[in-house]
């Protein structure tokens, strides 16, 4: 059975009217890093985009700087060959564009020379006169990360970071290599910016879907009271990608799947699947829940480590007809890489909504196919009534699923058993299914066009804060000790399949199977 959601009329357009058609103030936004990857694919293309769907004020300019020499007019050249590659389900138009461009100016500059950050300030005063942005200023770091605290410590001493209007700064992921880096650099950053000024992002609460996790669950009242360990056997969060390391095998290799995924895209989206609802939908209110839910998951002990995380690393394989290198042979990847490519967590929220009650986290690269989704696995009926009739064993013992598909077929689907025509009561799953493309029919912005709106708005709900990092930390840091001082017997799944068979074993020592998704 397939059921096609319409959306109703909007029944509050004064709440839309707030965070939708928000008005975006005039300002710079100075993107270190500028002919970086990120700014690339995703700054760039996205700030085109608010400004061709005129959802920031025309009166704005960017200044790019990074270390390659590049006059304004070279910049805006290489911005446009980006903008024009990199844009999602939108049309590139050349008009607008002569118009945007003419926002665009370059600094360039090495993060650690004095004169650096001269030359910026002169050009902010610049197009302070030119663009009139009104004195505001967006710093966006994306930059290699050593440089974060170096660059934020020279803003300050150039004051940079205060002025006539306000001055904001996004940093960018990764916060930290681990816990006491990422509050080193929280201290350092505190020397200069105050907290309501910090903008750490992580994109996947920038996401549509993600977001809609808590228009589900709060803006409905069926669901919310069946949220909990009375009714909820496990969660199973999973981001499959499909691709591997794609040029990134140096960053990579120092990072990991846990550190790169777990720790903050996945741990943020399971606070957001299991936090307490909050009393105002507000950015104080939404991080608190956040924050509060993190805190509460348990620490996993060392010795424990083996029984509730797995690390995985893929190896050669053909795939469909295709040879795919194993991650030890990528470019600039040690051949004895000990780096997880896979990763997979059990943790426990030691709560009174949650206790017992598993959520379990993987992540991987070179998976079967690019998903990432919530399954939620509601508890079996008090009584199989029907469980005779049915074929599938532990599937259809707990026919009820729910799937918060985050990417890429947005959507929301519920599975429930349901009589098969004929004589005799056979029963078999069904779903119930709510697609976004087919409701709302519309394009949905990308997770940096939100995010990048928010901060010119001065909303930080999206953004993360420094007790949130700091508790996303501790809950993978014994993780990542175990693993630092373990030797693994690398690789142990080949590209292409669903991760290591200790992963299957993981989950069915509590009587659980991860699901194909
Ligand atoms: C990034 C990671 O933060 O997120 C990448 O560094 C990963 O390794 C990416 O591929 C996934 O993001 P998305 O939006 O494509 O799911």
């Amino acid at each position: 059975m397939s059921v096609l959601v319409q959306p109703l009329p909007d029944v509050n357009p004064l709440q839309d009217s707030l965070r939708f058609a928000r008005r975006v103030p005039p300002c710079a936004i100075v993107i270190f890093g500028a002919s970086g990857d990120l700014s690339k694919r995703k700054l760039l293309p996205s700030l085109y985009r608010l400004f061709y769907e005129r959802r920031i004020s025309q009166n704005f300019a960017v200044i790019g700087s990074s270390r390659t020499a590049m006059s304004d007019e070279q910049f805006r050249e290489r911005m446009r060959e980006s903008v024009s590659k990199f844009l999602e389900d939108a049309p590139f138009d050349e008009d607008v564009w002569k118009s945007f461009a003419q926002c665009l100016f370059y600094v360039a500059g090495d993060l650690s020379e004095e004169a650096s950050y001269e030359r910026l300030k002169s050009k902010l005063d610049e197009v302070e006169k030119s663009h009139q942005t009104g004195g505001n200023v967006l710093f966006y770091l994306s930059t290699q990360p050593s440089y974060y605290a170096e660059a934020i410590r020279k803003l300050g001493a150039h004051q940079l970071h205060k002025g006539n209007g306000w001055r904001r700064v996004i940093i960018e992921k990764p916060f930290g290599h681990d816990l006491a880096s990422a509050r080193k650099l929280n201290e350092e950053i505190h020397q200069v910016l105050v907290e309501s000024d910090v903008y750490r992002i992580d994109h996947y609460l920038g996401k549509e879907t993600v977001q809609n996790i808590l228009a589900f669950r709060f803006g409905n009242g069926i669901f919310e009271p069946l949220w909990n360990r009375r009714y909820v056997d496990n969660v199973q969060i999973t981001a499959a990608e499909s691709i591997g390391v794609e040029g990134r095998g140096g960053y990579y290799q120092e990072a990991g799947a846990l550190r790169d995924m777990i720790q903050n895209h996945l741990s943020q989206v399971m606070a957001t699947i299991a936090m307490e609802p909050p009393t105002v939908f507000d950015a104080a209110n939404v991080r608190d829940e956040r924050a509060k839910l993190l805190r509460a998951v348990r620490v996993v002990k060392p010795d424990d480590v083996a029984k509730y995380a797995v690390a995985g690393q893929y190896g050669p394989a053909n795939v469909g007809g295709q040879d795919i290198l194993g991650f030890r042979q990528e470019p600039s990847v040690d051949p004895n890489a000990q780096t997880d490519t896979y990763a997979a967590v059990t943790f426990f929220i030691d709560n009174w909504r949650w206790a017992d009650v598993p959520f379990y986290i993987r992540t991987g690269k070179r998976m079967p196919k690019r998903v990432t989704d919530i399954a939620i696995q509601f508890n079996a009926p008090p009584l199989g009534l029907f469980s005779q009739e049915t074929k599938g064993g532990l599937r259809e013992a707990r026919p009820n699923l729910l799937v918060l598909r985050i990417q890429p077929e947005e959507g929301i689907s519920l599975r429930f058993l349901s009589k098969s025509p004929g004589s005799g009561m056979r029963v078999r799953p069904v779903s119930m299914d709510f697609n976004y493309g087919s409701s709302f029919g519309e394009r949905t912005p990308t997770a940096y066009e939100t995010l990048l709106v928010d901060a010119m708005a001065g909303d930080p709900t999206l953004y993360t804060r420094q007790d949130m990092v700091d508790a996303s930390w501790q809950i993978v840091q014994p993780i990542l000790d175990v693993w630092g001082n373990s030797k693994f017997d690398f690789p142990n799944y080949p590209a292409g399949t669903w991760g290591p068979k200790a992963s299957d074993e993981m989950l069915a020592r509590q009587g659980h199977v991860w699901r194909v998704p």
